[in-house]
């Protein structure tokens, strides 16, 4: 294509484009609230300049040595008012507001099509759900959505906001992008509150996102890898998901190889701890063998899953739900004997048979690791764990976790208890301890 063509197509879309803008911004009133304050603006303005009119013109006649100059702007500034208050009016309600920057930022960090434009910001509105979320509509303009999604952090630090989701309006054309100014960020701590338990059977949440809550449900995504550098807040969180477990009835299987300084006496009454390898096994094959319990218990009744078995029979089997801190630890072989090596092969087959058949009869693992060795954790166990998280993190553990260098880039190096999901929403945990809550277990 030659220079002239490529000029005159950039030029036909802009016509295009032009004209496309404007019904929207007359459609779309649903700024409307944060618009009017300026009509009403105008509106005492001019009663005021009205006022001050009169005052001036009486001044005028009683003392008519004043310039002539003076004369005339006092005589004309309410029409110039008028006119000028109406034109910016007009303006504000037709045009996007920060189009212009919008698309030269995003033209800066790349977002572009092969023609080299960027998508062009065709209104902004607020989120009618969540009053503090922003919603970017862009005509795409042949820019896929995954171009979005990966270059997300860029974007944000172009428009100096925190978005929240980018999906598409009805048709492929038009992207939405849900969003907070970056300075009105999540907050940094929001304390665990009973009332956020879920009434759902088997959803536990996990904390606070720009779009509300942000939960799991075990019965669909059945075991969670939690990761995250030392001092992330992996280990709150983690106690914050057994806590809901308990308190939904599940039975809680800890295993603790610290001894015991994050899990104070209270999480041993009401939990099964271990604090040793061999205990741990015994534990792990204990939970294996209830797996092939129910397996053929279900099997022999028809039933493909606990949530059908205790509707269909009215029993009420409880999930088991098995919390591992530093799982990284307890499955490193380095400097053991042969009799050692051994042991810590059978806990990682029993996990693996949990990982790959827990889901149907109930039996969930939530593991957390800092280390980001990926030999560490087998393939078996891993690909299984649906379920990932990763906190602050270096560019090696967020790819263990969740296959993707994202939370190196998105969560801050300050961050404590800010975790990233792995379907891209970010969210500050429940900040929670054993102390402060009224109902446990
Ligand atoms: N959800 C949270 N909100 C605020 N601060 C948190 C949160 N989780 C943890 N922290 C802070 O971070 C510190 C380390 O948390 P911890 O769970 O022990 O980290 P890790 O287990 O990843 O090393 C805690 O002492 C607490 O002060
Ligand atoms: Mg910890």
């Amino acid at each position: 294509m030659t220079r002239n063509e490529k000029q005159n197509r950039q030029r036909r879309t802009a016509h295009r484009d032009f004209w496309r803008s404007f019904p929207m911004g007359l459609v779309d009133l649903s700024d409307l609230p944060m618009k009017l304050p300026f009509v009403i603006l105008y509106f005492i303005g001019a009663v005021w300049f009205l006022g001050k009119r009169d005052a001036a013109i009486t001044m005028l006649n009683n003392a008519p040595l004043t310039s002539p100059v003076m004369a005339a702007i006092l005589q004309n500034i309410f029409t110039a008012y008028m006119a000028a208050g109406a034109v910016a009016l007009v303006a504000l309600f037709l045009y996007p507001m920060g189009r212009k920057m919008a698309e030269e930022e995003l033209k800066r960090v790349g977002l572009t099509n092969h023609e080299g434009e960027a998508p062009r910001l065709l209104c902004k509105r607020r989120d009618p759900e969540r009053s503090h979320v922003t919603v970017w509509v862009f005509d795409n303009r042949g820019i896929s959505i995954q171009e979005w999604r990966d270059k997300q952090s860029r974007i944000e630090t172009a428009l100096d906001i925190t978005i929240a989701n980018i999906k598409h309006e009805k048709g492929k054309r038009r992207i939405l992008l849900y969003a907070v100014p970056a300075k009105s960020d999540l907050p940094d701590f929001i304390p665990w509150r009973d009332k956020y338990l879920s009434p759902d059977e088997f959803v536990l949440t996990l904390g606070e996102g720009i779009m509300g809550p942000v939960t799991v449900d075990l019965a669909n995504i059945p075991h969670i890898l939690l990761g995250g550098s030392t001092g992330s807040g992996k280990s709150v969180l983690l106690k914050l998901l057994l806590m809901q477990s308990l308190c939904k009835g599940a039975t809680v299987y800890i295993s603790d190889f610290k001894g015991g300084v994050d899990f104070p006496k209270v999480w041993h009454e009401r939990c099964q701890m271990c604090f040793d390898e061999e205990t741990l096994l015994e534990l792990l094959a204990t939970l294996v063998n209830e797996l092939e319990r129910r397996k053929k218990l279900f099997a022999e009744q028809g039933y493909p899953n606990i949530a059908a078995y205790n509707k269909g029979t009215g029993e009420h089997l409880k999930r088991l739900i098995f919390g591992c801190d530093e799982v990284a630890e307890v499955l490193d072989k380095t400097g053991m004997d042969k009799a050692q090596k051994e042991r810590v092969g059978q806990i990682e087959s029993k996990l693996a048979t949990i990982a790959r058949l827990g889901r149907a009869f109930g039996i969930h693992l939530i593991l957390a690791t800092q280390r980001p060795d990926a030999q560490l954790i087998p393939g078996q166990i891993r690909n299984n764990l649906d379920c990932r998280i990763c906190g602050r993190a270096e560019r090696v553990l967020s790819e263990l976790v969740l296959d993707s260098p994202a939370a190196a880039e998105q969560i801050p190096k300050d961050a404590r208890g800010r975790f990233l999901l792995h379907d891209g929403t970010v969210f500050q945990a429940y900040w929670f301890n054993e102390r402060n809550v009224e109902r446990f277990g």
